[in-house]
């Protein structure tokens, strides 16, 4: 009877254990074939990244891919293998051979698994400049590029003048209350305000209802992380089926995803019904100027388009200058020096202007500094080579169908280019820079990326970005509320990195 009990159970178990055991041989299998016998298998690179795509996956939803990267970099040399069909470099030659247009081979397409779900199918559903193809990307270019001209740049003065102000005026007013301010927070208002009003024709209204976000704010850091863990479960078509599990955990994020879309229309719609203005210079004015048919863009385009530039214009830059008062907090010496500069080339805060900050040869360094230590994306963008059979990248043969990137906050870092990459120091970008850094690579340093598809706001990055800093450096001394943390080493790296508060104590210089 006992016998065939068991016997009944292990009929029972049978089919688990045969599948079971068919999917492990299946996996090993996989496993064996990425390791020895796939294209990619002579390059270097961890066993278990180089065989599944997994730990890969892990790694990015747990936000310490560029960490772990530079890890490989370290030990395995300037080429690594971080996923079975994908490679990671470091070399300056490498960006142009990734992400440059050349005339001997195709545009390697951004790769949609990794960061733009979407971009590259030819649907007809509406894309931003971001998640276009590169057809449509290239006419979006054309016809957003006028708002970017370096005339159309200068253009925007006063407009960078008048929040570089609003935040020292503001700011100034809050430390009367409370000298300890968080200063992410504050640069977040302030980018997104003059993004806003250079993107929607409208501000977000932060900074002068004396520091209050908005709910666009808090929702397109938490939707950018959110975003980036279910693009990379989407990886696996079987887990498809626990979309609606996961549609549930991020019921939250996309209600709000759907209240910024809403916001997004009722902005860009209100704007579109005040018209063309002579002297307005938002970006949808100079879309109001078009007459060719061709450079026309639907209202949905003009919405889509309006929201992804608030969003890649905004979170970078506050990204930014968190980041060079963390670094310039944390080393004093630095700090002495740019104050001096800055504090030293102006008697009155109205002469601090978009041209005057331009002459400010050390705080530019530190800016570069900062670019380069901490880039506002640490992440490597993902490119799909296409060319027919492959194409070399940086001296070597690379396969068509390869996912190539570089991630920024690796490539910065690497022994190799850098004498000491792991310091702050600014001096190594100035034109006399220290023997010691004369041999740095400064070239592999581009943080807005090169080619087709590299950054658009570029130029107004750094606009804003040395107005912002010169005006905090004239106006105020500042150090760290909580001195021990190491705020850029504890965050996440998503896309962007997940920014949490700096504190920060603030004295208004009096003069
Ligand atoms: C420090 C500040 C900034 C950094 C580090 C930065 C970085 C980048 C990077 C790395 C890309 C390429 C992404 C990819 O390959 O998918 C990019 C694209 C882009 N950025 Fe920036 N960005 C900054 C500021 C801005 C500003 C101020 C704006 C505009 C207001 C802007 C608008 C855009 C747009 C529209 C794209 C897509 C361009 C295209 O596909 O043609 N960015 N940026």
């Amino acid at each position: 009877m006992e016998a065939f009990t068991l016997f009944q159970k292990m009929s029972l178990l049978e089919p688990a254990v045969f599948v079971t055991a068919t999917c492990l041989i299946l996996s090993l299998t996989y496993g064996l074939y990425n390791l020895y016998l796939h294209p990619l298998a002579p390059y270097p690179g961890p066993i278990l990244y180089s065989a599944y795509r997994l730990p890969y996956v892990i790694t990015n939803i747990r936000g310490k891919l560029p960490f772990r990267v530079l890890d490989m970099h370290r030990t395995y040399g300037p080429v690594v293998r971080i996923a079975p069909n994908e490679l990671a470099f470091t070399s300056p030659e490498a960006w142009n051979d990734i992400y440059g247009l050349q005339s001997d081979r195709v545009q390697n397409p951004k790769d949609e698994q990794a960061y733009t779900p979407g971009a590259n199918n030819d649907s007809r559903e509406t894309k931003g400049i971001v998640n276009a193809n590169d057809v449509q990307h290239a006419r979006l270019r054309r016809i957003y590029g006028q708002a970017f001209t370096q005339k159309a740049i200068e253009g925007l003065g006063d407009m960078l003048v008048k929040y570089a102000n609003l935040l020292v005026e503001q700011l100034s007013l809050a430390i009367e209350k409370d000298d300890v301010q968080d200063l992410s927070a504050w640069f977040n208002y302030t980018t997104f305000d003059l993004t806003g009003e250079f993107s929607f024709g409208s501000a977000f209204h932060c900074l002068d209802s004396g520091g209050k976000s908005h709910f666009f704010l808090d929702t397109v850091l938490a939707g950018v992380v959110v975003g980036c863990q279910i693009w990379q479960l989407e990886r696996y078509k079987l887990l498809t089926i626990l979309q609606p599990v996961l549609s549930l955990f991020a019921g939250e994020a996309i209600k709000k995803q759907e209240m910024m879309g809403r916001y997004t229309q009722k902005v860009v719609d209100a704007r579109l019904e005040e018209g063309y203005q002579v002297g307005r210079k938002d970006v949808l004015n100079y879309l109001l100027q078009n007459k060719k048919e061709e450079d026309q863009l639907e209202r949905a385009e003009l919405y889509e388009n309006a929201l992804t530039l608030v969003v890649a214009g905004s979170e970078t830059t506050a990204t930014l200058l968190t980041g060079v008062v963390y670094y310039l907090c944390r080393h004093a010496d630095v700090l002495e020096k740019v104050q001096k500069e800055v504090r030293g080339a102006f008697e009155q805060g109205g002469e601090i202007t978009p041209a005057s900050v331009n002459e400010l040869e050390y705080m530019i360094a530190v800016l570069a500094e900062t670019l380069r230590i901490f880039p506002p994306s640490g992440f490597g963008f993902p490119r799909l080579i296409s060319s027919k059979g492959g194409q070399s990248v940086a001296g070597g043969w690379v396969p068509e169908g390869t996912r190539c990137s570089i991630f920024h906050h690796a490539a910065y870092r690497y022994d190799e280019y850098f004498a000491r990459p792991e310091d702050f120091v600014p001096e190594r970008w100035l034109v006399n820079a220290p023997s010691e850094f004369k041999n740095d690579k400064r070239e592999v340093v581009q943080p807005f990326m090169v080619g087709p598809r590299g950054c658009i706001g570029k130029g107004l990055a750094y606009a804003e970005m040395r107005i912002l800093l010169a005006k905090m450096l004239w106006h105020f001394d500042f150090e760290l509320a909580d001195a021990a943390k190491q705020w850029h080493e504890s965050l996440r790296a998503f896309l962007i990195w997940e920014r949490t508060p700096l504190r920060v104590r603030l004295r208004k210089v009096q003069r």
